[in-house]
């Protein structure tokens, strides 16, 4: 039976969700509306996760939960990168799956559920240099916030990651269509964008970098705001780097993994940067942008990390006071190289390691935080608090504030930050002075 109704749950990373909006959107298009729960949808699409342990398992046990008390199940499609890395094994491991469509696939979708309406079960986890995005519709309804997917892949090939298998090489998005897709964003009610990509930075259509798509951007009327993630540390040009001191629409934050703090590690990781040309670009981009929030990623407990290297991760931490930083305990990816290195580390001292990790980027986080209570800001309001009046926004620095406001989703509104946690800051509407 051909599905009327969908529900698409994305796990993981933020192209995750981009990717899940552009399948809600081609569904729409179908005919197909969205249901709010996977219990009463027709078609559910697990938009999966690879990027640490057990994401196959996890991904398997969400296929059988969604099986009714009836013993009736919908139509379940397997996307996202796990579909990409199990292809047709997946539909031997559970006999629920009706489709798996790999991220390069996703334009195939609806053609894909006609096959499954007639009792196939559809396997494409091909990777054609991306045709995907000229088949997808352009976008009607956005978020004052919204992603747009410039660049995907990988080919950086840290020894530890699975992405350069499961997203495929580097590409990048034509200019025209990323113009041309931020202008149906904003049309649709985005004020700001975040552009996204695995090495967002490396995005190129060979003559122009990052830094000039941005500037372009910035001249589009109604836009707001952009942003930009996740940077590889070896792509953070010169020219971007000057675009922060010069475009005010491009926001002081910069995410900027490292992932350890030691050259040991760094080496063995096959991260192709030192702690020290890290922090080199940092400087440059403090010089450009006095008031830059920097983010990271850690990585703890990589094979063969020692005490020492681990107390070098955290020297660079407190060297940096990050702004937000996000750490994971190392995970083995089968096929990786990581994965068969020797001198796994123990459990007990990753459990260890990483809850000391956390708790120094706590601190810095909340100085972060604190460093900007008494001054006024813009936030733009992104969605409605817990209470009735109350918003929730965010800074330029990415923090989180909630203000007692009138205002509607969407807008920019001037804030005084009057107090501060480690995870956000409450606003106070600033009182205009009448003239
Ligand atoms: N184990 C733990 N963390 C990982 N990451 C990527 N692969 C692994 C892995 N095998 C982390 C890195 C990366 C972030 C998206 O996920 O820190 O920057
Ligand atoms: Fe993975 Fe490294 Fe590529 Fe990032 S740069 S996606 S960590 S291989």
């Amino acid at each position: 039976m051909t599905p009327k109704t969908f529900k698409i749950k994305s796990f993981g990373c933020q192209m995750n969700v981009y990717d899940g909006e552009r399948m809600a959107e081609m569904l729409a298009q179908q005919g197909m509306t969205a249901a709010d729960d996977a219990l009463d949808a027709d078609l559910v699409v697990l938009n999966t996760c690879h990027i640490r342990e057990k994401a196959a398992e996890k991904a398997y046990s969400d296929v059988g939960r969604l099986k009714r008390e009836d013993g009736s199940k919908p139509m379940i499609a397997l996307a996202g990168c796990v579909a990409q890395a199990e292809g047709v094994e997946a539909k031997r491991r559970s006999q629920l799956i009706d489709i798996v469509v790999g991220p390069q696939a996703y334009h195939r979708l609806p053609d894909m559920v006609a096959q499954a309406a007639r009792g196939a079960r559809p396997v494409d986890t091909d990777m054609p240099a991306a045709a995907k995005f000229d088949v997808l519709p352009l976008r009607r309804r956005a978020a004052p916030s919204a992603f747009l997917t410039v660049q995907e892949g990988c080919d950086k090939f840290c020894t530890y990651c699975v992405v350069p298998y499961t997203r495929g090489a580097e590409i990048s998005r034509p200019w025209n269509d990323i113009i041309a897709e931020a202008h149906s964003l904003v049309d649709a009610g985005a004020r700001e964008i975040v552009l996204l990509g695995q090495n967002v930075n490396a995005w190129t259509d060979g003559s122009h970098g990052l830094a000039e798509l941005a500037r372009e951007l910035a001249t589009i009327d109604g836009l707001e705001r952009i942003r930009y993630t996740t940077s590889h540390p070896a792509d953070m040009t010169d020219a971007l780097i000057a675009a922060h001191g010069e475009v005010p629409k491009l926001m002081p934050y910069l995410h900027l993994p490292v992932q350890s703090g030691s050259n040991r590690i760094l080496k063995a990781m096959n991260r192709s940067h030192t702690v020290e040309t890290y922090l080199a670009t940092l400087e440059k981009m403090r010089a450009a942008r006095s008031d830059i929030a920097l983010s990271g990623d850690f990585i703890v407990g990589f094979p063969g990390e020692t005490d020492e290297d681990f107390e070098a991760t955290l020297k660079l931490v407190d060297d940096v006071r990050y702004a937000s930083a996000y750490s994971f305990k190392y995970s083995p990816r089968p096929g990786t190289p990581a994965a068969t290195m020797e001198d796994q580390i123990a459990r007990e001292v990753m459990d260890e390691r990483l809850q000391r990790l956390q708790e120094r980027i706590n601190t810095h986080q909340l100085a972060f935080n604190r460093s900007k209570v008494g001054t006024d800001t813009q936030v733009l309001i992104e969605r409605k608090g817990r209470y009735e009046g109350q918003m929730i926004g965010k800074t330029p620095w990415l923090q989180s504030v909630h203000v007692e406001t009138s205002a509607a989703l969407g807008e920019l509104i001037d804030v005084t930050l009057v107090q501060a946690g480690p995870n956000s800051l409450t606003g106070a509407m600033l009182q205009k002075v009448a003239a």
